[in-house]
């Protein structure tokens, strides 16, 4: 299973930037190849059909629509919940403010109201505060999005109670909730709970095949019938409709049905990671933290053996990871000083092995090597 970059510089890496990273294996192309396909406009192809049938069902909602990216299948949401001069609240490190581009103030008019949070999560309490009252002088607001597992913040996991809780104070105001759930097979797997039980409640949920479940492109949009329908239309205005796209459905069914199952050894895998970081010096990072595949850590100076360049001090991360990539690994940063390490089904125990060696070798190696690294998609 290749586990590095195909081509270019970073051939033969160990690349951990994302679990976006992962090529579709030879059982997926295989499906690909043979997939009964459609004009999809028309609702005419029976792989993606099937596709989003089983996504809904997964997810314990009415019906799903297949999209392009996450990105896409968010913005349709808040799209739809939302309304234009209105606020949505969410974590301040959320998705769908850091990384993308704005979508909801372009594309629907809307306002973050951004709560900052120890680890990604929403308290209910912090929530029902930001709340604005009905007054004729304040912004209104219009949705909550909850993001599980939380990406910059590490892969944090909200459990069924808190989940519970944000739901309450949503139905109480009458106001819509999304779940941003790009890995939330990832928090299924790391509370042992079938991820319908995590979405229950929630009046709309996107989730990724392209992430921890290996496939090449794809997301799902889930809810109510009718709220899918409208969001058929919505995905053709933001240009998201697509033709035959049951080859890629194929891919995503093979992903949906097999993906699952494997993301236990990504989280041990991580957690392995974690241990290796953690015992670094001058890296800030609780292992006992790290639940799913996505390793968040801080970088301060006494990790980079005190060097005090223009560089390391413009970004402690990415002088990190330009070291770490001069040892054999790639990572992306996740802030300024964080850097971000995510385990996936191209980098099998062995490569996470070596990288443990490329991290230790972090503390007795602090020389410059590499360039800086380019920054790398999220
Ligand atoms: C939490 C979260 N939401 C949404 C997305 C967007 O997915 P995509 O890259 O397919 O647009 C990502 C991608 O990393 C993500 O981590």
């Amino acid at each position: 299973m290749p586990s590095s970059p195909a081509s270019g510089p970073d051939a033969g890496l160990i690349d951990l930037r994302s679990d976006t990273v992962t090529r579709p294996d030879a059982e997926m192309r295989q499906a690909m190849a043979g997939a009964v396909v459609g004009d999809d406009a028309y609702g005419e192809d029976p792989t993606v059909r099937q596709l989003e049938e089983e996504s809904a069902a997964a997810l314990g909602c009415a019906a799903a629509v297949f999209v392009p990216s996450g990105t896409m299948g968010n913005q349709i949401a808040l799209h739809l919940h939302g309304g234009r001069g209105r606020e949505v609240i969410c974590d301040a490190r959320s998705h769908i403010i850091e990384l993308e581009l704005g979508a909801m103030a372009a594309l629907s008019g809307l306002l973050p109201r951004a709560l900052v949070t120890a680890d990604g999560r929403l308290g209910a309490e912090a929530v029902e505060a930001a709340i604005a009252p009905d007054v004729a002088y304040r912004t209104r607001t219009c949705l909550i999005v909850v993001e599980n597992t939380h990406n910059l913040a590490g892969g944090t996991v909200y459990d069924r109670q808190q989940l519970a809780a944000l739901v309450a104070v949503a139905r109480h105001h009458r106001l819509p909730i999304h779940l941003d759930g790009a890995r939330i097979w990832n928090a299924a797997a790391a509370l042992g709970e079938p991820p319908a039980a995590l979405a229950g409640g929630f009046d709309s949920v996107m989730f990724c095949l392209s992430k921890g479940l290996g496939a090449p492109v794809g997301s799902l949009l889930c809810g109510r019938r009718d709220f899918i329908a409208e969001a058929r239309r919505v995905r053709k205005m933001f240009g998201g409709g697509m033709r035959q796209a049951g080859v890629l459905a194929a891919a995503g069914l093979v992903a949906l049905r097999r993906g699952p199952s494997r993301l236990p050894e990504d989280h041990a895998n991580a957690a392995l990671l974690a241990r290796a970081a953690a015992e670094l010096p001058g890296i800030e990072l609780d292992p006992a933290a790290v639940r799913t595949n996505i390793v968040v850590f801080r970088v301060t100076p006494a990790a980079l053996g005190g060097e005090i360049s223009a560089a390391a001090l413009a970004s402690p991360a990415d002088a990190f990871l330009s070291r770490l990539r001069g040892l054999g690994v790639l990572g992306s940063a996740a802030s300024r000083d964080q850097v971000r390490l995510v385990t996936h089904r191209d980098a099998p125990r062995p490569r996470i092995e070596e990288a443990v060696r490329c991290l230790q070798r972090m503390a007795v190696d602090p020389a410059p090597r590499g360039s800086l690294p380019a920054s790398a998609g999220v």
